[in-house]
């Protein structure tokens, strides 16, 4: 190993960035693939419960750290009819689905949905279809799922075993609507037009619904920050947030820029940002528009994937990504650019839950295992989740990386920290993102002698193409860190070697 000049973080934490939202940790279940048949349902599962939900998956979730989940799309709501999805699963419809071109059987919907939600202790996010749909349906659906009782659809409802409202309090309105590959894709003033409409009468329905506005897919988009203007031009005092999505191609083995590429979702974070505070000043409102990062992943944005099925099949297994040790340390690269904006991005969507670019794998009739990317978001919903983003300043080596557009070199070290006032625990998340020199560091905390050291784990990526699989389940997970960090002098310092990411735990 060639060490790098040392790198230096120092932290503060009586200060603050934000408190961390338990919704940053949340999860995407879309009708696509395996992920709803042969995911989160399937009867006749050994482990299925009387619901057909499988228990090693929700036991899966619930070890993930998942606290609300989005449903049911992704480009499969622009053309979905919500009725289709419940009462008595004999008379549902099997409907043609046109964005993934198989067949929709039904038997699974909005109630089935609730309920796992109730069973996996997560908050359900619901889409309303604003692709061939509009008003009057989004309408029925908040009704049919939050009214008590005593009109025609929350009566319905009740008539479907739910007494109780479902009481949904975070709607998306559509999904990727800028994109020409959506169901009835709109330019950015129909769009806006027709979110301003449905916001407006949900609201009419409860003043209290957190409503998402579809900000651009992405920042290669052409209309991209225009179409964001646009909508919140149109939209600013009826919707909360403003939603923005990501993926990252997973790794090809060419470790030289792979992990650099988080620094692109920082920028898009901060000229999404941008745009919502220019058009508050413009609008003159005295609300802050939050950021709903409700999709985000490694992924090969491959859309219709077509070896391996026929079209028109039903749940086939389609975008079913095996992750490798690599693509694990992007992942928490990704998750260090949400926490580090958590002071506006309010809530996040891992996509998707399982078998679907997913951190969990179920098998058919089989046993449910974590990918490599389950480690990263376990951990570090685990160790922030109640606690508060605080201040640091770091200076170290740096590298210029071709296609990574910032204006100056990148540095190795990406790094953010959370301290838990409850537990007295500071928990610092590194990544050293060479990929082959390892990276001395130096930790500063303010009253050095107060703290103690509880854990040093750390995720490598020395072989970077190693994968987890249902016969070898652990290949890749963290472990104790090789170079456990040490004090040293008045501060405390470790090694961290070449495409590693750690946790180090500290205790007051
Ligand atoms: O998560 C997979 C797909 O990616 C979603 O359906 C869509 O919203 C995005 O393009």
């Amino acid at each position: 190993m060639n060490p790098l000049p040392p790198a230096t973080i120092e932290l503060f934490p009586a200060r603050s960035v934000a408190t961390v939202p338990d919704r940053l940790f949340g999860s995407f279940v879309e009708h696509l693939g395996r992920c709803v048949y042969g995911g989160i349902y399937e009867p006749g599962h050994p482990a299925a419960d009387a619901n057909g939900h499988r228990r090693d998956v929700i036991d899966l979730t619930r070890e993930l750290g998942v606290t609300v989940v989005r449903y049911p799309g992704g480009n499969f709501v622009s053309a979905y009819r919500w009725e289709d999805g419940v009462g008595p699963r004999e008379k549902r419809p099997r409907r043609l689905d046109p964005a993934w071109g198989t067949v929709e059987a039904n038997q699974y919907g909005t109630n089935e949905f609730i309920s796992w939600c109730r069973a996996a202790g997560a908050e359900p996010m619901m889409a309303v279809n604003l692709g061939t749909r509009g008003v009057q349906e989004a309408l029925d659906l908040v009704e049919y799922c939050n009214h008590p009782g005593g009109s025609t659809l929350s009566d319905l409802r009740r008539a479907h075993g739910h007494a109780e409202p479902h009481n949904i309090r975070l709607w998306c309105l559509g999904n990727e609507m800028d994109g020409t590959w959506q169901t009835g894709h709109k330019t950015p003033l129909e769009y806006a037009r027709l979110a301003s409409e449905t916001a407006r009468a949900m609201r009419q329905f409860d003043s209290k619904l957190e409503l998402v506005l579809c900000g651009s897919t992405h920042s290669e988009m052409p209309t991209f920050l225009e179409w964001d203007r646009i909508g919140l031009e149109h939209c600013y005092e009826d919707v909360d947030f403003i939603s923005l999505h990501r993926y990252f191609g997973r790794c090809n083995g060419d470790l030289r820029t792979f992990f650099y590429q988080a620094e692109e979702m920082d920028r898009q974070i901060r000229a999404v940002i941008a745009t919502c505070d220019h058009v508050q000043a413009k609008v003159r409102s005295k609300k802050k528009i939050l950021l709903s990062f409700d999709e985000w992943n490694v992924w090969d944005v491959g859309f219709c994937n077509p070896e391996g099925y026929q079209r028109w099949d039903e749940a086939p297994d389609q975008l079913a990504e095996h992750y490798s040790a690599a693509d694990a340390l992007l992942f928490a690269s990704m998750m260090h650019s949400l926490l580090r904006h958590c002071d506006r991005v309010r809530a996040a969507c891992l996509a998707q839950l399982v078998n679907v670019i997913a951190p969990i794998r179920a098998e058919s009739g089989g046993a449910a295992w974590r990918q490599t990317i389950f480690h990263p978001f376990a951990l570090i919903a685990r160790h922030a989740r109640s606690g508060r983003v605080i201040p640091q300043y770091s200076s170290g080596p740096t590298e210029q990386i071709p296609g990574i557009n910032l204006g100056q070199p990148c540095a190795v070290l990406d790094s953010v920290a959370v301290m838990n006032d409850a537990t007295g625990i500071l928990t610092l998340f590194a990544l050293n993102r060479h990929a082959s020199d390892g990276l001395p560091l130096n930790v500063k905390i303010p009253n050095h002698a107060g703290w103690r050291l509880l854990e040093h784990t750390e995720l490598s990526a020395s072989e970077p193409l190693a994968k987890n699989s249902a016969d070898h389940p652990d290949e890749v997970i963290p472990r104790p860190a090789r170079f456990r960090i040490q004090p040293d002098g008045g501060n405390w310092s470790t090694q961290l070697p070449p495409a590693s990411w750690h946790v180090l735990r500290f205790q007051t």
